[in-house]
This record gives C-alpha cells, sequence and structure tokens, in this order.
C-alpha cells in the first residue's frame, strides 16, 4: 500500500515583485480574484485532495496570510446577532482546525528548493504535495485531486505538466520526456528556464508537485542553480539520476499565472464570468468596452 499524501507545503515566501508596489504591503497570496483570496483557492484544492496539514513558508510582512486562516471573534460575533448566516457560511472555509496549519520562515528569499527545504523537520518520512498559490488552476476536478489519483497508480515522483508555446519555455522547468502516455509522461531529465534553442521539449512544469522524501533528502545538498536560487527541480531532477521515476501529468483544467499581471487578469476575468451572481452584468460591461475600443482603432 503506498503511503496516502496528506501534508502539503504552502511556499509563499517569496517577495512578489511583479506586484509592486501593491505588494508593499499586502501579500500577493492575500490578493483577491473576485472575492476570495488566492490562498483560498489553493487551500480547497487541496482539502479536495485530501490534505490534512498545511504548512506555509512565509517570510516578514506575510502576517496578514496567518490572521486570514485565523477566528474572528468580533466579526463572527457582529455577524450573527445581525442574522448574517449567509456571511458565516463563507467564513468557515477560512477557518483551520486547531493543529492543522503550521507556519515556517523561510529567512532570505533564495529560491523555492530553499523554500520547501525550510518545511524539512515537519514532513516525516511519507509523500508530500507542494503547491503554488500564484498558479490559480480552473478545473472540473481539482488538480492536486487528479494529480493524487494518479500518484495512486504509479507512486514515484508526479509534477503538474502543460505544453507551453515555444518562446515561453525559458521562463519555466522543461521536461526531457522519455515515454508519453498520455495524460502521464515518465521522464528523463528536467532543466530549469532553458536557454532558448536548448530546450528538451514545451513541456513545462507548473506549481503542483507530489514529491517523494528523497526529494527533501536531496535538498540538504543542493547547491545555487539558475537565477542564483536553490531550485527545486534540479532536487527533483537528481531522482532521475538516482534511478527513481519521475512522471510528467498532463491535468485536465484551465491555469492561469497569477503571479504576472496579464495572467491575474485574465484569472480575474475568467472566474467573474463563472459567477452566476455577477455572470450578466460583467459580461455586459465586456462587451461595451471590446465595442467602444473597436471603435476607436
Ligand atoms: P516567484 O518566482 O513567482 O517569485 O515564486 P515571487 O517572489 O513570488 O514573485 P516575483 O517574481 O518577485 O514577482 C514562485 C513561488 O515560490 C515562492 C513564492 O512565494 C511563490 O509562491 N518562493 C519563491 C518562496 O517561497 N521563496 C523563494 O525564495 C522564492
Amino acid at each position: 500500500m503506498r503511503k496516502k499524501v496528506t501534508k502539503a507545503i504552502f511556499p509563499v515566501a517569496g517577495l512578489g515583485t511583479r506586484f509592486l508596489p501593491a505588494t508593499k504591503s499586502v501579500p500577493k497570496e492575500i490578493m483577491t480574484l473576485v472575492d476570495r483570496p488566492l490562498i483560498q483557492y489553493a487551500i480547497d484544492e487541496a482539502r479536495a485532495a485530501g490534505i490534512k496539514e498545511f504548512i506555509f513558508v512565509t517570510s516578514r510582512g506575510k502576517g496578514a496570510l496567518e490572521d486570514y486562516f485565523d477566528h474572528a471573534p468580533t466579526l463572527e460575533a457582529e455577524l450573527r446577532k445581525k442574522g448574517k448566516d449567509d456571511l458565516l457560511e463563507i467564513l468557515k472555509d477560512t477557518n483551520m482546525d486547531s493543529g492543522a496549519i503550521a507556519y515556517i520562515r523561510q529567512h532570505k528569499a533564495m529560491g523555492l528548493g530553499h523554500a520547501v527545504w525550510c518545511a524539512r523537520r515537519l514532513m516525516g518520512n511519507e509523500p508530500f504535495a507542494v503547491i503554488l498559490p500564484d498558479d490559480v488552476i480552473a478545473a472540473e476536478k481539482p488538480c492536486l485531486q487528479q494529480m493524487v489519483e494518479a500518484y495512486e497508480e504509479t507512486g514515484g515522483n508526479v509534477v503538474a505538466a502543460m505544453e507551453v508555446p515555444p518562446e515561453k519555455t525559458s521562463s519555466y522547468g522543461i521536461l526531457d520526456v522519455k515515454e508519453d502516455m498520455g495524460s502521464m509522461v515518465s521522464v528523463k531529465g528536467m532543466v530549469e528556464k532553458p536557454a532558448k534553442g536548448t530546450e528538451p521539449s514545451n513541456l513545462a512544469v507548473i506549481g503542483r508537485y507530489i514529491l517523494t522524501q528523497h526529494v527533501m533528502n536531496n535538498l540538504n545538498k543542493m547547491k545555487v542553480g539558475a537565477g542564483g536560487e536553490i531550485q527545486l527541480t534540479d532536487a527533483i531532477a537528481q531522482e532521475i539520476e538516482n534511478e527513481r521515476p519521475v512522471y510528467g501529468f498532463r491535468f485536465r483544467g484551465q491555469r492561469f499565472d497569477c503571479g504576472s499581471k496579464a495572467g491575474f487578469l485574465q484569472a480575474t476575468v475568467s472566474f467573474a464570468l463563472a459567477r452566476p451572481d455577477l455572470r450578466d452584468e460583467f459580461a455586459a460591461f465586456l462587451t461595451s468596452v471590446t465595442a467602444e475600443q473597436k471603435a476607436a482603432q
């Protein structure tokens, strides 16, 4: 029997410089798509996949994140007094069982691999998930749940993968494919942000991973890689050298890169149009704005 994946690491210690000045005082993960912060989408996805322990790797200035998952007694009492049961219900999703959530500090932004390594003492000898909240994935079955199901079949390390246009490969970790089995590919190499023209494929790794304890052990020995950071990709690629399996998983769903302004705006539009309470008014607005733009050209 494979060990179940019940722990997830959420690396949220990055500086979020692409959203300055907003991220000077607001953590990127608290920025909202419609009315829910990015981190809420990530937590909901993790819960759907059976995750029971949530480990945040944070940094200075991320206090708003900790408050978000805390009870808010004054607010809750006020809503109760006013009979606002619907709003109390909405708040329930933000509450965590005691002890289910842990915060670890990454003292210096030394890269994603380093952030994951910071959580090593909480992980034990079992597989774990890593979720980057700025990758938001709209899917009928949540992406991590799809991956956990795939992992239960194959074991090994499973990374979420998607095809990207050739001009974008240098922004991602890229897979060197050994065998393509459709939704799963087995991997013979991985390279972080390959120089243009050197990419082994256009299959890019995005922010969902199921990793074995070996990857954490590899991070113990990792040296600074591409961009002067400790790369998670390098620690996963090490597993291939150690002859342990790494798979890319082509998830079903639409991924938005909410770490970039364009991606965040696209996600906002898409999520707003999916909301029954907003759809009609918002669609009418978009139609009129588009028509005005066309007329002005
Ligand atoms: P990004 O590469 O998007 O960096 O990190 P960033 O700092 O969040 O944003 P920009 O590029 O300055 O705008 C991807 C994920 O890895 C985490 C980030 O918080 C984000 O979830 N991360 C990155 C860390 O936790 N620590 C790091 O040292 C680097």
